[in-house]
C-alpha cells in the first residue's frame, strides 16, 4: 500500500454546506479529500461552486456547516494574477509574502531565490511585474506560495487567461512541483485537456461531488456529454 493510501488527507472537505445570505444554496453536504502528494482537479459548470469551495478552504468564506481540514500553510493562486501580485518587481513580490514571518534578511533572500528557481524564474528576480507574460505572472504567484513553504496549493482556473502553450507549460510545471516537493494541489479548471496531467478529478454539480476518480474516464465522459460551459478543445 502506498503512502497515498495511508496518510491523513492533506485536504479534507466533510459534509460542507454553504449558502449566500440571499438563500442561494451553493454547497450541499459536499465532501472530498485530496491525499498528500496528489494533484487533483475540480470541474463543474459555471456557478457550480468551485470558487466558493476554494474560498472556504482558504478561510475567505465560512461554511454554515461541515468541517474543513487542511495542512497549512496554503498557497492560493487566482485566475487573474493582476489581482494577486502587489509589488513592483518579481523578487519583491515573492518577498512580500514573507513579511508576516519576520525572518532574517538572509533567510528571505534564500527563500525567494529558491522559490523563483523552482518555477524557473530565477533569472527574472529584478524584472518589473508589468513586463511579465501571463504565465510568468502565475509562476510568480506560485513562487510566493513555495517561499512560504506552503504544503497545499489551491489554484482557481490559473490558466484561464493564458495562451495554449503557456497553459500547458503551467500545468506541467505545477505537476512537477507537486511531485518533486510532495506538495498537494487542488486545481479548478474548465479545460478538459488539463485533466491529462492530474492524478484524480472531482466533478461538482448541484452542490456536491457527483463523480470522482480517474481523470481520463471523467474527461471522456464529459466530452461525450458536453455541457455548454465545458470545452474539450480549449
Ligand atoms: N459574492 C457573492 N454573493 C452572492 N452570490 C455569489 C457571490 N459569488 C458567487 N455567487 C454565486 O454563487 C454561486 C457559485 O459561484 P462560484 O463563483 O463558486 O462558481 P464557480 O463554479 O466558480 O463558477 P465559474 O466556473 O463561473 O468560475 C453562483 O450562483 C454565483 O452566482
Ligand atoms: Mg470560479
Amino acid at each position: 500500500m502506498t503512502d497515498l493510501m495511508t496518510d491523513t488527507p492533506a485536504i479534507r472537505v466533510d459534509q460542507v454546506s454553504f449558502q449566500w445570505p440571499s438563500g442561494t444554496v451553493v454547497l450541499d453536504n459536499c465532501s472530498l479529500q485530496v491525499n498528500p502528494g496528489e494533484f487533483c482537479m475540480l470541474l463543474g459548470d459555471n456557478g457550480s461552486g468551485k470558487s466558493t469551495l476554494l474560498k472556504i478552504l482558504a478561510g475567505l468564506l465560512q461554511a454554515q456547516s461541515g468541517t474543513i481540514t487542511l495542512t497549512p500553510p496554503l498557497g492560493y493562486v487566482f485566475q487573474n494574477p493582476d489581482h494577486q501580485l502587489v509589488m513592483p518587481t518579481v523578487g519583491s513580490d515573492v518577498a512580500f509574502g514573507l513579511v508576516d514571518e519576520k525572518l532574517p534578511l538572509a533567510t528571505i533572500r534564500q527563500r525567494v531565490g529558491e522559490a523563483l528557481h523552482a518555477v524557473n524564474l530565477g533569472h527574472l528576480m529584478r524584472r518589473p511585474i508589468y513586463a511579465l507574460s501571463g504565465g510568468q505572472k502565475q509562476r510568480v504567484a506560485i513562487a510566493g506560495a513555495i517561499a512560504r513553504h506552503s504544503n497545499v496549493l489551491l489554484l482557481d482556473e490559473p490558466t484561464a487567461l493564458l495562451d495554449p502553450d503557456s497553459q500547458l507549460e503551467l500545468v506541467k510545471q505545477v505537476r512537477q512541483l507537486v511531485k518533486d516537493r510532495h506538495l498537494t494541489a487542488l486545481w479548478v479548471t474548465h479545460r478538459l485537456m488539463e485533466l491529462d496531467y492530474c492524478d484524480r478529478a472531482f466533478l461538482l454539480r448541484q452542490g456536491r461531488v457527483v463523480e470522482q476518480g480517474d481523470p481520463t474516464t471523467i474527461r471522456h465522459r464529459l466530452e461525450s456529454t458536453l455541457t455548454p460551459s465545458i470545452h474539450p478543445q480549449s
